[in-house]
């Protein structure tokens, strides 16, 4: 059957209508791979995938993550869930290696940015929904730099960003204690580039709550300049805001998209299975690929 999709708002996501052993056979996967690239975020309603169809379908449109990312502070391997599938939960019992992490989604975020090669996308469907709270919110990066001054992107593609646990994690956490900041300080600080020149020759900014200053400027200035930036990529016309419903699947670029969700009741049960797609290009920067052309 042919795939039609609609607009989710103008520049941000799309409704994807495809029957469900369509989408678990890969045979639109070239398909919904550009239309993801293109939208952002792309949304499938009363799909109700379990756990093996959403690895299924992870595995249609890139590689499926698995294994182990990052060994916590007590020595522990902190990994990607049961064979590349997480569950993400405020509840401590249902996911004890990340739910200590996962305040930090309350605020504008890419994922993985202290990696050299952040992860490509992710493929999110709801198990126990909140009653208050809880929609997710996706913020469209490549907008946001499109709609800059030529001015603006020329001093932007100069720039760098270093990436900090601390910075992704501080704002929301008021209880600290030194083990969680061990746990914070084994992330590497990792500096990307502050524009993103991807291999299809489209430009994003590399924006998120972690980047935690310019490289090479005054820190006054540093902050303001990257405060600025986040107000401009959220405005009201880069951002969808998802509300969601049972059986959805939601799949976002990771590449081209911030999100976040809003606080919901941490007593509510809510649960979310989520699969992750490996990254497949590195941040590069303007300046870096002229030169790789030359
Ligand atoms: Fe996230």
């Amino acid at each position: 059957m042919a795939l039609t999709s609609e607009k989710l708002s103008e520049r941000m996501g799309s409704q994807v209508h495809i029957d469900k052993a369509d989408l678990l056979s890969g045979v639109h996967a070239a398909e919904l791979r550009a239309l993801l690239d293109q939208r952002g975020v792309l949304l499938f309603r009363d799909i109700h995938p379990d756990d093996q169809e959403l690895r299924t379908i992870a595995r249609t449109l890139g590689e499926l993550r698995i294994g182990a990312s990052k060994r916590g502070a007590d020595g522990r391997t902190l990994n990607e869930g049961d064979e590349g599938l997480i569950k993400i939960s405020l509840d401590a019992n249902v996911n004890p290696d990340y739910a200590k992490f996962l305040p930090g989604n309350y605020l504008w975020h890419m994922d993985g940015t202290y990696e050299e090669v952040p992860p490509l996308a992710t493929l999110f469907t709801p198990y126990r929904l909140s009653k208050t709270g809880g929609d997710t919110m996706f913020a469209n990066t490549y907008a946001a730099y499109e709609d800059l001054s030529d001015e603006e992107k020329a001093q932007l593609d100069q720039l760098r960003v270093v990436h900090t646990m601390q910075a992704a994690l501080f704002p929301v956490m008021r209880d600290v204690t030194p083990e969680d900041f061990a746990v914070w300080y084994s992330y590497p600080h990792r500096s990307h580039p502050l524009v993103w020149h991807h291999r299809s020759g489209r430009k994003s900014l590399v924006l998120s709550t972690s980047g935690a200053w310019i490289e090479g400027i005054g820190q006054s200035e540093s902050h303001d300049m990257l405060e600025s930036l986040m107000r401009h990529t959220t405005q009201d016309k880069y951002v969808y805001r998802h509300k969601w419903q049972l059986g959805d699947l939601v799949i976002w670029d990771n590449t081209g998209a911030m999100h976040r969700v809003l606080p919901y009741d941490r007593e509510s049960g809510r649960e979310f299975h989520r699969c992750t797609l490996n990254g497949e290009e590195p941040i590069t920067s303007p300046a870096r690929a002229m030169a790789l052309q030359d």
